[in-house]
């Protein structure tokens, strides 16, 4: 049996710089990845998919989950029968701004990958993995990149690693198609260029005030994130997800335990950036 980790993934910035005639947008973001995210395991079998977790409930397990899709996709590449069972176990709230369903299909690849002895950097992977959604190419990666086009051509970046981080989820799902759609349109320039956590700092989520607007929580994450001490507070991809970084655990950790007491129905959950 093979595992992989599906780590989460978080925009520390995204700047959309242009609508596309293809429907899609033009970007440039800041990848990072956290220490804590979903599993998905690969055992020998007829291809089926088996999902656990705290957030399995609302999944869909068919045809149409990013994992199946990733297995026939890989099984077409290689010329390889569509096989394997898989389970994911299911940490990261769906549809929630920081990849959960990208990382389980790039999750989903490596693990194929290794079962079939492929290099896990053959660029056909990230071919399949960009065809899969714009996010996948990055959760391939898994590491701290910039991200240009529509999110799938990447420059690897050193990140500031082991930074505490705490996420913020108000148990709204946001749909990326409908965020980006309401973008008003305006290009607020490009990204500095320069340390990763310095960009950060000076960068913005320009899909932050359309999410706000679809999805008036987050205003309420971001502010009780802003009460405490942290380094930087921001919305991640499309939302609903926030994350604030901390210079410290202990100021992360007071953080977690203020918000958990205002809402326990949030989902919080202390991690570092991987
Ligand atoms: O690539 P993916 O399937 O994950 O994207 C979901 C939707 O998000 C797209 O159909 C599109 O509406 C929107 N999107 C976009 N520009 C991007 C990435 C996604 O408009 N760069």
């Amino acid at each position: 049996m093979i595992t992989e980790t599906a780590p989460a993934k978080i925009n520390l910035a995204l700047h959309v710089r242009a609508r596309r005639s293809d429907g899609y947008h033009e970007l440039e973001t800041l990848f990072a990845f956290v220490a804590d995210g979903d599993t998905v395991t690969l055992a020998p079998g007829p291809l089926s998919l088996s999902i656990t977790g705290p957030f399995s409930a609302g999944l869909s397990g068919g045809g149409d989950n990013l994992v199946f899709r990733a297995a026939r996709a890989f099984a077409a590449a290689f010329d390889l029968p569509e096989e394997g069972a898989f389970t994911l176990d299911k940490h990261l709230p769906v549809a929630s701004g920081i990849g959960g369903g990208s990382a389980d299909a790039a999750a989903a690849l490596r693990a194929l990958a290794r079962a079939n002895a492929i290099a896990i950097d053959d660029p056909k992977l990230f071919d399949i993995a960009a065809a899969l959604g714009s996010d996948v190419p990055a959760c391939l990666l898994g590491r701290t990149a910039l991200g240009q086009g529509r999110g799938e051509r990447l420059v690897p970046l050193d990140g500031p690693t082991g930074m505490p981080v705490l996420l913020v989820n108000p148990g709204v799902a946001v749909s990326t198609a409908a965020v980006f759609k309401a973008w008003d349109g305006i290009d607020l320039g490009a990204m500095p260029e320069g340390d990763v956590l310095d960009v950060a700092l000076a960068a913005r989520n320009d899909l932050e005030p359309p999410a706000r607007r679809l999805a008036p929580e987050i205003d309420g994450v971001l502010a009780l994130l802003a009460e405490g001490t942290p380094l930087l507070a921001r919305m991640s991809g499309s939302g609903a997800t926030c994350f604030a970084l901390y210079a410290t655990t202990a100021e992360r950790s007071a953080a977690a335990e203020r918000i958990r007491a205002a809402q326990p129905g949030y989902w919080c959950l202390e991690t570092t950036l991987a």
